[in-house]
């Protein structure tokens, strides 16, 4: 098959599109949205955000080091637009788009009831990249809704709805999946 290549541009897609809170030292909280996020660590558990050095929630998290990921529902995803578009430094988002926060437990940063999913996040390093800054971060806690789990503690992310962002525009996922872990080497019983 014939490709076209393209040179100085990342097309690694689709990829989550989440919603970042953050506290500077006064006690403000911001929320912004991020699409340039990714696992990279199992032990410790580890993940990385990518922030542009003029965004308020840089200057937030740089100065409190904690973050969380909080991951929203398709029904969200307007507001999810509006907090990538819309800075901190003009308005405050949080209370525009009428978000409940609930009080961090493993860090002093709010996470966002709404969003079914909220991961809290310790910065280790921040290491600059060129447009971006490289944020990699310990998870501390995981906090999941109830109505994710069934009675034997297992969680169902198909039920969160969650958004994937591919070239610009959001999705939702498929509400049945393509295959599971290791499915093309299971042998049929
Ligand atoms: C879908 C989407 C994904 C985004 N991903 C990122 C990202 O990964 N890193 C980043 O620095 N900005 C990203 N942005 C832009 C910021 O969210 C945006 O500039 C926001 O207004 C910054 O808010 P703040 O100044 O309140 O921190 C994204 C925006 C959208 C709409």
């Amino acid at each position: 098959m014939n490709k076209t290549d393209f040179k100085g541009s990342v097309m690694l897609n689709p990829v989550p599109v989440v919603l970042v809170t953050s506290k500077n030292k006064e006690g403000k909280v911001n929320v912004f949205t991020v699409a340039w996020a990714g696992t990279v660590c199992t032990k410790p558990p580890m993940i990385s955000i990518s922030i542009r050095p003029e965004r308020l929630s840089h200057e937030y998290i740089s100065e409190t080091r904690e973050f969380v990921i909080n991951l929203p529902s398709s029904k969200l995803v307007k507001r999810v637009d509006f907090c990538g578009v819309k800075s901190g430094k003009n308005i405050d988002k949080i209370k525009h788009l009428g978000f409940t926060l609930n009080e961090g437990i493993n860090v002093s940063v709010p996470s966002i009831a709404e969003c079914p999913v909220n991961i809290e996040c310790k910065v280790k390093d921040i290491i600059p990249l060129g447009s971006h800054d490289l944020f990699t971060a310990e998870v501390v806690l995981n906090r999941v809704d109830d109505n994710l789990l069934d009675e034997k503690g297992k969680i169902h992310f198909e039920k969160a709805d969650l958004v994937a962002y591919s070239h610009g525009e959001y999705f939702t996922l498929a509400k049945k999946p393509l295959g599971k872990f290791g499915y093309s080497v299971r042998k049929k019983r």
